[in-house]
This record gives C-alpha cells, sequence and structure tokens, in this order.
C-alpha cells in the first residue's frame, strides 16, 4: 500500500468515492461539489472531481472552459482515458475532468450499448489508488449519467435546499440508490443529507429542517452550509468561496462539511 502514502493527512487510505446526486435541479449539487472538494484538497488529500453535467457548471465554477478538448463525454465513448482528461486546477492537490454540453447526447446513446452503466466504473478502476477523494457532479435528474455516477460511487451525498418542497423527490432518489445497490453497485451507502441555502431566520427553513431531522435521522451532516451572497458569486470567478472570501460563512460552513466528510473516511 505504499503507493496510498501520499494521499492525505492520514497517510495510507483508500480512494473513496462520493456521488453529489439530487435529481431536483438548483439544490446546490454543483456548489457542494466544487467547495467540498476544494476543501478536502486544501486540507491536504489528494482529490479529483468529476463533472458529469452537461451543463458544465463546475468546470466553469474552477475557472476551466465548457470545450476543452479531453472531457468526461471523450471517456464515457471510449475515446479518451480519464487520465487524458484530467487538468489541474488552481487549487493545491485538486483536479478536475471537465464536462461539456456534448454530454447530454450520452443519455441517448449510453443506452444502447450493453453494460454501459459500468463504463465509469471502469474507466475509474486505473486511478483507484491515485486520489483519497474523488467527487462526482450529478446532472438534476436520474438518467443514465447519474446512474453511471452512482455504479461507481462508495457513498451518495445529497444536498437538500431547506425549502417547501424540499422532500419531495428524496423518497425517489432514495429508492433509487436502493436498487442500484441490488442490481449494481452493492458497495454503495447514503454518505449524508446536506442542507443548503439554509436561511436559519424563516421560519420555513428551520421548520424544513425539523422535518428532514425527524425524517432521516443521523443521515444528515451536522453542517448547515447558509445562503450566503459569497457562495453564489464565487464561480463568476472561477473560484471556489475558500478562495474567493475564506473568511465568509459560507466557506466556514464548506469547511466544516469537508471535516465530516474527511473524518468519515
Ligand atoms: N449557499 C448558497 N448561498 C447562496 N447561493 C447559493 C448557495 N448554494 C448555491 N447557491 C446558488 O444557487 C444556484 C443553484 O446552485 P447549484 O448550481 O449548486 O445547484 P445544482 O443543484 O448544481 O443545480 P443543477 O441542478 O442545475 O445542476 C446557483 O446560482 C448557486 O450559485
Ligand atoms: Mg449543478
Amino acid at each position: 500500500m505504499e503507493a496510498h502514502e501520499n494521499l492525505g493527512p492520514n497517510g495510507p487510505a483508500q480512494t473513496t468515492i462520493y456521488a453529489i446526486a439530487n435529481q431536483k435541479g438548483g439544490v446546490g449539487k454543483t456548489t457542494t461539489a466544487v467547495n467540498l472538494a476544494a476543501c478536502v484538497a486544501e486540507a491536504g488529500y489528494k482529490t479529483l472531481l468529476i463533472d458529469i453535467d452537461p451543463q458544465a457548471n463546475a468546470t466553469v465554477g474552477l475557472g476551466h472552459s465548457k470545450t476543452e478538448n479531453h472531457t468526461i463525454y471523450e471517456v464515457l465513448v471510449g475515446d479518451s482515458t480519464l487520465e487524458q482528461a484530467t487538468l489541474s486546477t488552481n487549487i493545491t492537490n485538486l483536479s478536475i475532468v471537465p464536462s461539456t454540453p456534448d454530454l447530454a447526447g450520452a443519455n441517448v446513446e449510453l443506452p444502447r450499448i450493453a453494460g454501459s452503466e459500468f463504463i465509469l466504473r471502469e474507466a475509474l478502476e486505473p486511478l483507484r489508488g491515485e486520489y483519497r477523494f474523488i467527487f462526482f457532479d450529478c446532472p438534476p435528474s436520474l438518467g443514465p449519467l447519474t446512474i453511471n455516477a452512482l455504479a461507481a460511487a462508495d457513498r451518495v451525498i445529497v444536498p437538500v435546499q431547506t425549502e417547501y418542497y424540499a422532500l419531495e423527490g428524496l423518497a425517489d432518489l432514495l429508492d433509487t440508490v436502493g436498487l442500484i445497490q441490488k442490481e449494481l453497485n452493492p458497495r454503495l451507502t447514503i454518505g449524508g443529507l446536506v442542507m443548503t441555502m439554509h436561511d436559519g431566520r424563516t421560519r420555513l427553513a428551520t421548520d424544513v429542517e425539523d422535518e428532514l431531522r425527524k425524517h432521516f435521522p443521523g443521515l444528515l451532516f451536522n453542517s448547515v452550509i447558509p445562503r450566503n451572497v459569497r457562495v453564489a458569486e464565487a464561480p463568476s470567478f472561477g473560484k471556489p468561496v475558500t478562495h474567493h472570501d475564506p473568511h465568509s460563512a459560507g466557506a466556514g460552513a464548506y469547511f466544516e462539511l469537508a471535516k465530516e466528510v474527511a473524518l468519515r473516511g
């Protein structure tokens, strides 16, 4: 296990692969993927973020363009390896595999290929041991791209926006995770639910928080991500909030979340 020794502060360890998923749009998946990946990387863990959303928001949020030569799309159709598609970022220890709008085509192409659910899992095999943490930023659907990420992942992190419809769709998501556990990936577990864009001053947000604690005891991360303008504006600078404004409430919350994730391993 010598190859693992340089992966992070805690010495030898295996790669843990997280999918950040919720089929509900705009709940903070990309924001969480970018900032969580950046925080664990800054804590000294070698980390890879794989953008598997055709919107390519994580790619742009980390300062790359939607038109890189080698992207996750080329990996999925067998034209590139993950290594070829991996780019460095301005954050120490953090690399990214970019996405492109072309990736939308994979939603049609993947189901035509036998065994396509396992393309990412197989593509990641040579990288197990290269990184301590790998994060997938999933698109807002439970389609072939999210399925591919879940088939490759060890754990799912579900960002949940604390607003009125927050719980809607969560049951479907958890059912899908259960199905994937059974059919495709017995290793898969729920890493946790993280509350995002939380506004503790509103009655609604605290009510939803209470509901979530009641329905999903033990699954909620202690760290809660507040609604914070610094978090929202950071991507326009191609940076995680921890670089844009390390002293903001949003940066602090993502550092706390990263500690919880790193502790769980
Ligand atoms: N903690 C926060 N405070 C303020 N704004 C936030 C916060 N988290 C996310 N946002 C903003 O909310 C919007 C949606 O966030 P994000 O893109 O991360 O969601 P998503 O789940 O990835 O969306 P999609 O489903 O389209 O991929 C973005 O404009 C983002 O900047
Ligand atoms: Mg997104």
